[in-house]
C-alpha cells in the first residue's frame, strides 16, 4: 500500500490503479475506528481497489473548535487501512490541499442548513469544498459515508447532483450504517474525548432516542417527545442539547408530525469535552 502527500504522484498512482480497474474512495480526517474500516471492506466489495483518504480539513473547524485537538495518528491509520484492504492512502498536507491563493468555497444551501449547519456555521461550505476536491482529485467511481453524519451526506449528495459531477455521479455516493459500541454509542473519533466516567454516561444518548423514536412510532406528539429526549439527556449528564429534531430523511424538511415517508430522528449534544451526534431512523406512518 502507498501513502502519498502530494497531489502530483497521487495523480499518477490514481491513473496507475485505474488501469486494472475500478477505484473506491472513503474521505477520512483520520483517527480511524472501527466505523472508518467497515467503510474500507463495504468499499472493497464494490471496486477493485480503495483509496482511502485521511486530511484533518481545517476548513470545516470554526474558530474555538477542536482542530488543534482533533487527533492525527496517521502511522497506525495506514496500517489500519492497509489490513482493511486498501491500496492507496491520500494524506496531503494543508498546503497541498490549498495552496496559496486558493480562493473557492462551495456553499450548498437548504440541506446544510439548521442541525449541524446551525450549530457550526461554515462547516458544512468546508465539507463541500474539500469533498469536492477529493472527488477531483481521485476521480473514484464510487465514494462511501458513514451514516453517522447523516446531514453530511446529504449535503454531499446535493452538491454532486447540483454540480453535475460523474466521478463519483450522485448514484454512487453510499451511505454505510452506523456502527456502535456494544451499549449503543455510535462509533467517533471524538468519542476519544471522553472522560471514563462521561462515556459511561454517553450510552444514554442512543438509548434516549431509541425511547424517542419508540413513542413517535406509537403516536406521541412529536415537540413534546423531542422536549423529554432534551431533558433526559442532561438528567443523564449531558452538559447542553444543541438540538434534537425529527426530519424528513431525505430533504431533510423539519417535521413537526410523523409523515407518510422516512424520517430520521437526528441529535448533537454536549457532554465533557465532546460534542457527539447521532441519528436514527424513524418508521413513516
Ligand atoms: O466525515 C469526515 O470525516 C469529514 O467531514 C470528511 C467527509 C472526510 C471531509 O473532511
Amino acid at each position: 500500500m502507498q501513502t502519498l502527500h502530494e497531489t502530483d504522484p497521487l495523480r499518477r498512482a490514481v491513473a496507475h490503479l485505474r488501469q486494472s480497474g475500478t477505484i473506491a474512495l472513503v474521505p477520512t480526517m483520520g483517527a480511524l475506528h472501527e466505523g472508518h474500516l467497515t467503510l474500507v471492506r463495504e468499499a472493497k466489495k464494490r471496486a477493485d481497489h480503495v483509496v482511502v483518504s485521511i486530511f484533518v480539513n481545517p476548513r470545516q473547524f470554526g474558530p474555538g473548535e477542536d482542530l488543534d485537538a482533533y487527533p492525527r495518528t496517521l502511522a497506525r491509520d495506514c496500517e489500519l487501512v492497509e489490513g482493511a484492504g486498501a491500496a492507496l492512502v491520500w494524506a496531503p498536507s494543508v498546503e497541498a490541499m490549498y495552496p496559496a491563493g486558493f480562493a473557492t468555497n462551495i456553499s450548498v444551501s437548504g440541506v446544510s442548513e439548521g442541525l449541524c449547519g446551525g450549530s457550526r456555521p461554515g462547516h458544512f461550505d468546508g465539507v463541500a469544498t474539500v469533498v469536492c476536491k477529493l472527488f477531483n482529485q481521485v476521480q473514484p467511481d464510487v465514494a462511501l459515508f458513514g451514516e453517522k453524519d447523516w446531514q453530511q451526506l446529504a449535503v454531499i449528495r446535493r452538491m454532486a447532483r447540483d454540480l453535475d459531477l460523474t466521478a463519483p455521479h450522485v448514484d454512487s455516493i453510499l451511505g454505510v450504517p452506523t456502527v456502535r459500541e456494544a451499549d449503543g454509542l455510535a462509533r467517533s473519533s471524538r468519542n476519544a474525548y471522553l472522560s471514563a466516567d462521561d462515556r459511561s454516561r454517553a450510552a444514554a444518548l442512543p438509548e434516549a432516542m431509541k425511547h424517542a423514536i419508540g413513542a413517535i412510532e406509537s403516536g406521541a406528539p412529536v415537540p413534546a417527545t423531542l422536549d423529554l429526549l432534551a431533558h433526559a439527556l442532561v438528567d443523564a449528564g449531558f452538559a447542553s442539547v444543541d438540538y434534537a429534531e425529527l426530519r424528513d430523511a431525505q430533504s431533510l424538511e423539519v417535521l413537526s408530525e410523523r409523515e407518510n415517508a422516512p424520517m430520521r430522528l437526528l441529535v448533537a449534544a454536549r457532554i465533557g469535552k465532546a460534542r457527539l451526534i447521532d441519528n436514527m431512523g424513524v418508521a413513516p406512518v
